[in-house]
């Protein structure tokens, strides 16, 4: 059994989509930050918050991870790296011994070459990461099986 855990902010909703064609459990992880139009200030708030591992108010049920041996993480690329919703996720919920898959949703612009690698300090070891898989614009440009 798969849990898929996602993340999603803009309007567009990218991470939900590509989240939610996959078949699983998902488990939201819910902004609760004062919302924001402006996406100057969203993209400087955030790009901030993600590069200096800010702290960002969320919510997210509780997972049973007992009853799952596969993780796919959705969310955004942000900064060129995991956002900082995601990363907060991981630094305060540790899974342990699972498959995990990691999916990027990005616009294409600024780049994801360091997406992937941002994980690996938020990853506990017992894990085995199978899977890199990056969307941009909701269309799959990348794959790879990781062994
Ligand atoms: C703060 C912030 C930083 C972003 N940084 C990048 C980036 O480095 N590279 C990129 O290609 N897209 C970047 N984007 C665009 C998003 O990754 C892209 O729009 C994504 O698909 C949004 O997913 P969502 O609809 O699930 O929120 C950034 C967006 C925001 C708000």
């Amino acid at each position: 059994m798969k849990a898929i855990i996602f993340f999603s902010l803009s309007k567009k909703q990218n991470s939900r989509h590509i989240a939610e064609e996959m078949v699983g459990d998902h488990f939201e992880i819910k902004n609760l930050e004062k919302p924001m139009k402006c996406i100057v200030f969203i993209m400087f708030k955030y790009g901030y918050k993600t590069l200096f591992n800010k702290e960002v108010l969320f919510e997210i049920e509780d997972i049973d991870f007992d009853k799952y041996d596969e993780v796919v993480l959705v969310s955004p690329v942000w900064a060129g790296k995991a956002n900082a919703f995601m990363k907060q996720y991981l630094r305060t919920n540790t899974i342990k011994g699972k498959d995990i898959t990691i999916i990027g949703s990005c616009s294409g612009e600024g780049g994801y070459k360091g997406y992937f690698n941002s994980f690996d300090s938020l990853i506990d070891e017992s894990n085995n990461v199978i899977e890199h898989i990056m969307f941009v614009k909701r269309a799959k440009v990348y794959e790879r099986k990781v062994l």
